[in-house]
Parts: structure tokens; sequence; C-alpha cells
């Protein structure tokens, strides 16, 4: 059977680092070529390639839409076509993988039978102590906050959460930062009432269904952790410390913005606060609080992340 590769760029090379012999190679097609070789093959435009008897395209490229069209427009058939890269990404376009079995080596026909995933995960950290159940809630949060932890070095300062909850995300700020001091700032029976009215009452009393002990038994490292419970910023009040990791994640205007103004001045240069919520449609205080914040103090270093509530990412 005729194997032709569709692409001449990055992914028709990982194609053949991913295991296809060069020399199963027919020819690689390329829209715009004027000819010549890649890797050693032949390069042809895709009305030269030869369309009589058996022939496979793997589809190299991520531009599958424009490719599928010029294919019927030079007279190869959807079915000749196995689209590697974008199964690699976000969409499936194949439905017969019985051809690719022929040629195809056995890990990249099992990588292309993968259910398709719109975030390719980064390889684990080795040694990690991040657990599955860690990341399941939300991945690219906690694994941001792995490789912020794990840049951190010698950056002075404790580690704080306001806003706890349940614990689940103080449980990876504690398992990722063993050797610092943990403050958690909650009230660990729900928000301020007063704040929390014209909020529904199904998230409210959701809220209040925690205690410390409860977060404490999460931790891996309890003994590094600081309850501090109550209404912040209350609870904040006397407290000297220089901080490297902050979360904030209270969800409501007033308390994120409380938040700001005593973590922002106190965060170490190469420190870093996650805002919780600062794209969150569902929770548009948490927005306004940054932009009052920024009306006060001026325009904050911050990287938004695309992660599930759209955290802000605040650096000094
Ligand atoms: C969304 S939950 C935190 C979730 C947690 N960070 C996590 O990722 O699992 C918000 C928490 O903020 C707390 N909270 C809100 N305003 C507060 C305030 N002013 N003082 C103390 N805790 C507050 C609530 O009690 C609630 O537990």
């Amino acid at each position: 059977m005729r194997i032709y590769v569709w692409g001449t760029g990055c992914a028709a090379g990982d194609l053949i680092d991913a295991g296809l012999a060069i020399g199963q190679v027919t020819a690689f097609l390329d829209s715009e070529t004027d000819g010549g070789s890649f890797l050693g093959r032949p390069v042809l435009r895709p009305e030269e390639a030869d369309t009589h008897g058996e022939y496979l395209v793997l589809v190299a490229s991520r531009h599958v839409e424009e490719i599928a069209r010029q294919a019927a427009a030079c007279g190869i058939g959807e079915e000749r076509l196995l689209f590697l890269r974008d199964n690699w990404r976000l969409t499936d376009r194949n439905t017969d993988y019985g051809r690719a079995r022929e040629v195809l080596p056995p890990a990249l026909l099992a990588a292309l039978r993968n259910p398709p995933r719109a975030i390719r995960p980064l390889p684990p950290r080795p040694g990690s102590p991040l657990t599955e159940r860690d990341l399941e809630g939300d991945y690219v949060r906690v694994r941001t906050l792995e490789l912020l932890c794990a840049g951190l070095g010698d950056v002075p300062g404790a580690a704080a959460e306001l806003g706890v909850y349940r614990g689940s995300f103080a449980r990876c700020i504690n398992a990722l930062l063993p050797e610092r001091t943990l403050y958690l700032f909650d009230t660990f029976e729900g928000f301020d009432p007063a704040e929390a009215q014209g909020q529904g009452g199904g998230f409210v009393e959701a809220h209040r269904n925690t205690s410390a002990e409860t977060v404490l038994r999460l931790l891996p490292h309890p003994e590094k952790a600081v309850i501090r419970q109550g209404l912040f910023p209350a609870t904040a009040e006397g407290l000297e410390e220089r901080f490297a990791l902050v979360s904030l994640d209270v969800d409501l205007e007033e308390s994120t913005l409380a938040g700001l103004r005593f973590f922002l001045p106190r965060l170490s240069p190469g420190g870093c606060l996650l805002l919780h919520d600062y794209n969150n449609p569902r929770l548009p205080g948490v927005r306004r609080a940054v932009e009052r914040w920024e009306a006060e103090q001026g325009r904050l270093r911050a990287v938004p992340l695309c992660d599930v509530n759209g955290t802000l990412a605040i650096l000094v």
C-alpha cells in the first residue's frame, strides 16, 4: 500500500519520530511545494498523488478542514485520510482505523485511539506528592500551583490560603511546600451573612459544611498549618509575616479586596498570589475587587490562567 504523509512540518517530523518508518512513506504532500524532498522522500502537490489502487494519506497537520477540502478537490476520498495531528488534539474525524492498523506502529495506533483531549497533560513531575484525586477537580489550577511551588526556591516567606472551605487546595499547597508554614484563614462556618446577602441559599449553606478539624485531617503536614479561624481581615491582626505563596479564594467582593490589601504588600519578590474566580462570570465581585485595588494602587502585574474558574496569578 502506498503511504502519503500530508504535511512537511513538525507534526510530520513527530510522526517519523513516533515510529513510522520513513521507508514506508511513498511521498509527502504539501499544497505549497515546489518539489524537492523532506526527510529523503519526495514532496508532491496533493493533485500529484497517485489515487489508483490501495493508498492511505496520513494527515500530519492541524489544518484539518482545509486539508479535507483540498483532498476532496483532488479526488482523494475522505476514507483515505487518517487525521493524526487532529486526533492528538481536539476532535476525532476518523471513523475507520482498519487501514491504520496495517501501517502504524502499535504505540502510535494506541495513542490515536485514546480519547482526544482538549489539554494534553504535562508529564508528571518525578516524586510529586500530588495524587490523582488532587488533579481531578481542576487540572490546570493544581499543576500550575505545582510548577509555581517548584520554582519558589529561596523566595522567603510562608504560604497562606484565605478561603479554605474543606481544604482541597490547601492540601495541595501543604503537600507541595512541606517546609513552609501554611496559614489557613477561614470562618470554617461559611461566609459573612451580611456579605453573602443576595447569593443563592444552596451556595451559602454548602459553604457552612466544613470545620478546621476536617481540613487538618486532610493535610499531609498538619504540623505546618496555623489555623486562623473567624472573619478576615480581623483574623490577620497583629500577624507579622512575609508570604511566598498565597491562595485567595473567598468568592465575594469585600473579602477579596480585604485579602488583596493585606497580602499584596506582604508578598516577597518572586512570590505569587493566586486569585481564584477572577474570570468566573458567576462571581463578578472578584474582578470588581481587583478593579478597585488597581484604582487605589495602580496596575497589577498578573497573568490570567485558563483553569476552570479563571484564576489570576498576581506577581510582585
Ligand atoms: C470557595 S470557598 C474556598 C475553596 C477552597 N479554596 C478550595 O479551593 O477548596 C470560599 C471560602 O471562603 C470563606 N470566606 C469567605 N469570606 C471570608 C472571610 N471574610 N473571612 C473568612 N473566610 C471567608 C468561606 O467560609 C468559604 O469557606
